[in-house]
């Protein structure tokens, strides 16, 4: 044990499990899962007598499955593949080929884990990650009901991690946590998020609530508005486009990923750190989320966005339309930007403006918090003020940190501004990278912490707020019209102006 790191330990003790991963043949599996489950080895962190099973319909051996997985890690393993860690870890991983809906592969399933306990000495913890095409996610649930693999036995426990996308509506994503909590307990069910498990987004919590000098400014008194963009260059490669189609980028990133953020940005100081206290302070910000019930108020508060052909790092690339496997008539947006209100006491007028958006120049996710400028005395009533307020920036990736910008005098005789800023990089603070947010997210379900997972009343209530918009765009007598930006800009000047209507503009990433 690292003695700087005893009596540290903050996390339930993660038991030794069998994990069984659905979809096992799918890129989520190889590029994300087995790497993730690989540097938890790497670490130490994984429990000896964890074992892995890939559940998947193609036909394929271990050494097969194991193959494929060896390849792609290899690739993008953070640490890299040491052969002393990978050779022992890719022993525990095996592969069972069954039709989703066969009750025979559940039940050989459930000898295969049967077997794998006795081997144990009897402890029958299981992990199921649901991870397949979300067409099968129902199908998946109810066989594991059928073959009674969801019951725990005596002191052990059965868990399910469902991963997105939960739902493609409130309708559809009720009707799948209907089926979920029909068949585990919400306590055993983990909707995987997998922006909640990135350093910066867990590191939220800390900064505002473990420094005594934010919060009492975190208000509408002190805080003029804040921003949240996640900005990717990627379009459609891989095939993606197919799936996007019926996604866009408003179900794809900001019904989860975005208004996750947002409401660790927004809720209020938890009474304590249970995964309950938390969520429970979380969905009260997406629940005073004012509404844009009306195609109007959807018109004036969001704007979507396709690309037209572009340059990105001096390559040229397709429009939206002409990208792979997307319609040329489409109309899913590939952009979007929303301006928020949250009907609170603390945020009362202050409005929050969120972006997502695929081809613009850099792969970026941050939040920035912009502060009131300090009153117009003094050095803000000289000539051309200051050079603009205070802003608090956490990045949430690439370059994971905060910063804060000030207004200092530049050295010299004469009185002249310049905005500096304080920034704290976690690469060379700790010495260390962070690790990939499926390591931290697979680690806290096979230790039953489920703070940083939606709970059923999160998801259902952002997809109330986002069922209105997309009612708006897809189904009223008069849609708000979709705007077009060049690959490789900032998006469309709609959603400049949307800032721009209340005295504000986004800051440059
Ligand atoms: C996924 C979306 O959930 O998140 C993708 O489906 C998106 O469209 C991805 O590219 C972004 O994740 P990250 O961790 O690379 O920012």
């Amino acid at each position: 044990m690292n003695p700087f790191r005893e009596d540290l330990v903050s996390r339930s003790r993660a038991e030794p499990c069998s994990i069984v991963i659905f979809g096992a043949t799918g890129d989520l599996t190889h590029r994300k899962l087995i790497p993730a489950l690989y540097n938890l080895a790497v670490d130490g962190e994984l429990p000896t007598g964890v074992k892995i099973i890939g559940f998947a319909r193609r036909e394929k051996s271990d050494a097969e499955f194991r193959e494929g997985l060896e390849l792609l890690n290899k690739k993008v393993s953070r640490s890299g593949q040491d052969p002393a860690i990978w050779g022992p870890f890719i022993e525990t991983v095996s592969y069972h080929t069954s039709e989703f809906t066969d009750p025979a592969g559940y039940k050989s399933l459930a000898d295969k884990l049967d077997a794998i306990d006795a081997e144990r000495g009897g402890k029958g913890n299981r992990l199921f990650y649901i991870a397949s095409a979300p067409e099968f996610f129902d199908e998946i649930l109810i066989a594991l009901k059928n073959a009674g693999l969801n019951e725990a036995k005596p002191g052990c426990w059965s868990r399910v991690i469902v991963e997105k996308p939960f739902g493609t509506d409130l309708a559809t994503a009720k009707h799948l946590n209907q089926v979920v909590n029909e068949t585990f307990h919400e306590s055993d069910t983990y909707r995987i998020d997998h922006y909640l498990g990135k350093e910066t987004a867990q590191n939220l919590m800390v900064l505002r609530f473990a420094n005594s000098i934010f919060e009492p400014l975190w208000n509408s008194k002190y805080i003029s508005h804040i921003q949240i963009t996640c900005a990717e260059n990627l379009g459609m490669e891989g095939g993606r486009g197919g799936y996007y189609e019926s996604a866009g980028a408003l179900r794809d990133m900001v019904q989860n990923h975005l208004l996750q953020l947002l409401s660790l940005v927004a809720m209020e100081p938890p009474t304590d750190l249970s995964a309950d206290g938390v969520r429970d302070e979380k969905v009260k910000v997406i629940r005073s989320l004012r509404q844009w019930d009306t195609p109007e108020k959807v018109a004036k508060n969001v704007v979507r966005g396709q690309y037209t052909a572009g340059y990105i790092d001096g390559n040229a690339v397709p429009g939206y339309r002409e990208e792979d496997r997307v319609s040329p008539e489409s109309d899913t947006e590939a952009y979007v930007a929303v301006r928020l209100l949250i009907d609170t006491w603390r945020w009362s007028g202050v409005p929050f403006y969120i972006r997502m958006g695929k081809r613009l120049p850099k792969k970026s996710t941050e939040i920035s918090v912009h502060f009131k400028d300090a009153p117009c005395v003094l050095f803000n009533a000289l000539p051309g003020g200051v050079p603009g307020g205070n802003v608090l920036v956490i990045r949430i990736q690439p370059d994971e940190g905060i910063s804060l910008r000030m207004v200092s005098k530049i050295p010299g005789t004469s009185l002249r501004l310049e905005p500096v800023k304080m920034d704290f990089h976690y690469a060379t603070s700790f010495g260390k990278g962070s690790p990939e947010a499926y390591e931290r997210l697979l680690l806290d379900a096979i230790a039953g912490d489920a703070t940083l997972f939606a709970r059923r009343d999160e998801v259902e209530e952002a997809w109330k707020f986002i069922d209105h918009i997309e009612h708006a765009w897809h189904q009223s007598d008069n849609p708000p019209p979709m705007a077009e930006f060049v690959a490789g800009s900032w998006g469309p000047r709609e959603a400049d102006q949307l800032l721009q209507q209340d005295g504000n503009q986004w800051r440059r990433l």
